[in-house]
This record gives structure tokens, C-alpha cells and sequence, in this order.
């Protein structure tokens, strides 16, 4: 949680001043309390759902020992991704491997850890089962199934378009069954979708689980007896203050369907839900120290973070809320645009914000920054990435180190004759 205390941003019982005096900027920093709140908000909502949480939101192991401790499995995107979850204590039978483009090796390594897959195209159903034949194994799939719905949110983030790249088009899907059940190696047993994130209309995501029992209802004819009906991430969070839904609020919408579903099935699948967003979202802000101030054709702030280090709003024109963490009990008096230090014009964390008169040595806290903020991060610019740091109340821990400049070049090998 994050409050005001004289003229300080704390996360929790720590000042901001103590922690930028401990680790430096720019900096990552996430309220454990946050975090347990918004698990707390899904198990409440979501009873009797199984809750995967998505590591590519944030998949800083710490937070994700706090997200497996509460009976969370995961969605993985990747052998890296699976790598993580696996050390961080997911359950396997609750790991679902996801993506569109995964290698052999990566194939491979996902069969012998046991998690289930959901499959994206005929190509890797065929690479699938060859692999459990060889590796002796059995695998429990899912399909992505592309619903084609507009979740209704930005273009680059919308998932389930006709036009989108990931899943396969509904239509078709009950022939890719037939055959997924007829190839030795793989078990059918799970239907997955994904429409999109930051969404915040919930209809978007009943619209899905329909379609979802539509397809489990042909499914279960050929002989597939189901285990889950996964209806992915999504749900949008509040960062403009316009007001977002709560998982409450989707179960209300959701829960009914889902039994209604059921009630028509012959198997008995869970409900299956992969927030990400909405899990770390909020708990996390960066914190960037105030290079230069500087007027020009607007009051450009220069700050030490850019989108090396949070590139949402240089790819999505995304908003984030902006204040100025050391004098946060002043009021708004000028205009300004705040800058990182990338050499690219659309370097802009934000645009024409009202801020109380800023001054170089000022801290600025970007919010909501937990998710596809340091899991986006780069190098770029030789920029290193900053520490991370979790808040206990009034305890804090670094949680991953800021790199030095030999990271930069750690991996890189000169040929013996350019020596
Ligand atoms: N499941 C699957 C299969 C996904 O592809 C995603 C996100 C999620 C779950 C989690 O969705 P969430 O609950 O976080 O909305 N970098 C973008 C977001 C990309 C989301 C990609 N997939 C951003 O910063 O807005």
C-alpha cells in the first residue's frame, strides 16, 4: 500500500527517501501487502477456479514465491519462463505452457518437466507427440483456441482478432481434436483462450467462456473427457483513475456461465483463469531520480529511467500516474513532459503532466508499474537494468541486483584476431 507522510511517498511503513538512500535510481520497488491483497481479491472471487498466474507480468522470483505460496500455478510462455516457474514452485500439473512459437528444445523441455501444453498449431501437435513417444510420456494438452472477439482494447494487445497470430481458429478446432485424440503421446483433456489485457468491459470475456462450452460440448462427443476450460488473462487495472473491474466483479458475470456450462457437459473441468496484470500491477512502482529540468518548446523533466527500463508508454502510449515522491503534499503549479535518458525522441514516460515546480535531485514515482515493466526492460543505450526491492511493512529487501556495466558486454566474445 502506498501513502503520503510528511510530504514522502512510503510504500508501507518505508519512506521513499530511506530507500532511494539505500539502493539508488532508478529502482523497482513492490508492497508485499499490495500483492497479498490483489491474491486475496481472485481467491475470494474465484473459489473453486484454479488460478494460473502469468510470469511474463513480472517474474521476479521473489514475487513469484509469494504467488506459488498461495496455491497459484502458472502460465508460462517460454522454456525461460518455465525454467523460472519451475524454481519458484509452481506445481507442474498446474503449469500450462503456452505460446506460439516454441522451439523443439523448448518442446522437449516441457515434456520431461511434466507441465501441461496448450498448442497453438498443427505443427507443434505433431511435434508433441512425437516427443512424449520418444521421451516415454504421456501429455496433457489443451488447444489455443482463437474465439474471435474485440476485447475491445489496444490493438497490439488484443489477442483474439480474426487477423491475431496466436491460437487456432475456432471453426476448425473440433477436427484438430479428433485428431489430437487419436495421436498417441498427448491427452486431450483442456480448451484454452486468450482475448487480450488491460481489458476492462467484462462482457468481452463471457462472450469467450461461451463460446468456449460451445466448442467443450463438440469436443466431449469425440470421447475427450475435459479438465479444464482455461478463459486466460486480462482484466484491465484503474491507471487513469477511470475505475476498472475487480476479480469480484468478473466471477459475478463469469461463475454463472460457467455453471450453466457445466450442467450441459458430461465431464466436470475446472474453471481455469491466468491473471497477470491485475496480480502485480499495483503493487510496484519505479522510482527515477531528476536529471536536468529544461525549457524549451515544453518543461522537458530528465529523468534516469526511460523506456530501457518501462516501454508501456513508448509502445502502447500508455498512462501511468506521475508524481513527484519528495513533494508529494504540494500542489500541481506547472506543466511538464517527463523524458528518459534514451536517445530517441519517443522516449516519454509523460506527456503534459501537472506536477508541483520540479527540481533536479527530485524523485519521480511512475505507478503501477509491476507488470511488463522490468520484464520488458533492455539494455538498450548501455543503459544497465535498476535493482528490485520488496516492502515488508517497515522492512525492505533487494530482491534483484541493479547490473554493472560488465553485464553489458558479460555474454559478448571478441574473435582472437580483432584483440
Ligand atoms: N495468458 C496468456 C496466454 C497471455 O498471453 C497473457 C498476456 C496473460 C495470460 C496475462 O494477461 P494479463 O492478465 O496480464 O492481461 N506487454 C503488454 C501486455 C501483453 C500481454 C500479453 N499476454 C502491456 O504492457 O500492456
Amino acid at each position: 500500500m502506498f501513502s503520503v507522510r510528511n510530504g514522502w511517498l512510503f510504500v508501507e511503513d518505508v519512506s521513499i527517501k530511506e530507500l532511494v538512500e539505500s539502493y539508488g535510481t532508478p529502482l523497482y520497488v513492490t508492497s508485499r501487502s499490495t500483492l497479498e491483497r490483489n491474491i486475496k481479491a481472485y481467491k475470494d472471487a474465484f473459489k473453486d477456479a484454479k488460478l494460473l498466474y502469468a510470469v511474463k507480468a513480472n517474474n521476479n522470483l521473489s514475487i513469484l514465491r509469494i504467488i506459488s505460496a498461495n496455491g497459484f500455478g502458472a502460465d508460462v510462455f517460454s522454456g525461460g519462463e518455465l525454467y523460472i516457474a519451475l524454481l519458484a514452485d509452481f506445481p507442474k500439473e498446474y503449469i500450462l505452457f503456452n505460446g506460439n512459437s516454441k522451439s523443439d528444445e523448448e518442446i522437449r523441455m516441457g515434456v520431461r518437466s511434466g507441465v501441461a501444453f496448450s498448442v497453438d498449431s498443427i505443427d507443434e501437435l505433431y511435434t508433441l507427440s512425437e516427443t512424449a513417444i520418444l521421451e516415454d510420456s504421456e501429455v496433457r494438452i489443451a488447444f489455443r483456441v482463437n474465439p474471435e472477439i474485440d476485447a475491445k482494447t489496444h490493438p497490439k494487445i488484443a489477442t483474439a482478432l480474426r487477423t491475431s497470430k496466436f491460437g487456432i481458429p475456432w471453426e476448425g478446432i473440433v477436427d484438430i481434436y479428433r485428431t489430437a485424440y487419436e495421436l498417441p503421446g498427448v491427452e486431450p483433456c483442456g480448451i484454452h483462450c486468450h482475448i487480450g489485457s488491460q481489458i476492462t468491459d467484462i462482457s468481452p470475456f463471457v462472450e469467450a467462456l461461451e463460446k468456449m462450452f460451445q466448442i467443450a460440448k463438440q469436443v466431449e462427443e469425440i470421447g475427450v473427457e475435459l479438465e479444464f476450460i482455461d478463459i486466460g488473462g486480462g482484466l484491465g487495472i484503474d491507471y487513469e483513475g477511470k475505475g476498472a473491474p475487480t476479480p469480484a466483479q468478473l466471477a459475478e458475470k463469469l461463475l454463472p456461465v460457467f455453471e450453466n456450462g457445466l450442467s450441459e457437459l458430461k465431464s466436470d473441468p475446472e474453471l481455469w483463469l491466468e491473471p497477470g496484470r491485475s496480480i502485480v500491477g499495483d503493487t510496484t512502482v519505479l522510482l527515477t531520480k531528476v536529471n536536468a529540468v529544461k525549457k524549451s518548446y515544453k518543461n522537458f523533466v530528465a529523468v534516469d529511467a526511460g523506456f530501457n527500463l518501462l516501454l508501456r508508454p513508448a509502445m502502447y502510449n500508455a498512462y501511468h500516474r506521475i508524481a513527484v515522491a519528495n513533494k508529494m503534499d504540494r500542489e500541481g503549479e506547472e506543466v511538464y513532459t517527463i523524458v528518459g535518458p534514451i536517445c530517441e525522441s519517443g522516449d516519454i514516460l509523460g506527456e503534459d503532466r501537472k506536477l508541483p515546480k520540479v527540481e533536479k535531485g527530485d524523485i519521480i514515482a511512475i505507478f503501477d508499474a509491476g507488470a511488463y515493466g522490468f520484464a520488458m526492460s533492455s539494455q538498450y543505450n548501455g543503459r544497465t537494468r535498476c535493482a528490485e526491492v520488496l516492502v515488508e511493512g517497515s522492512h525492505h529487501y533487494l530482491t534483484r541486483e541493479a547490473e554493472s556495466y560488465g553485464d553489458l558486454i558479460v555474454k559478448q566474445r571478441i574473435p582472437e584476431h580483432l584483440l
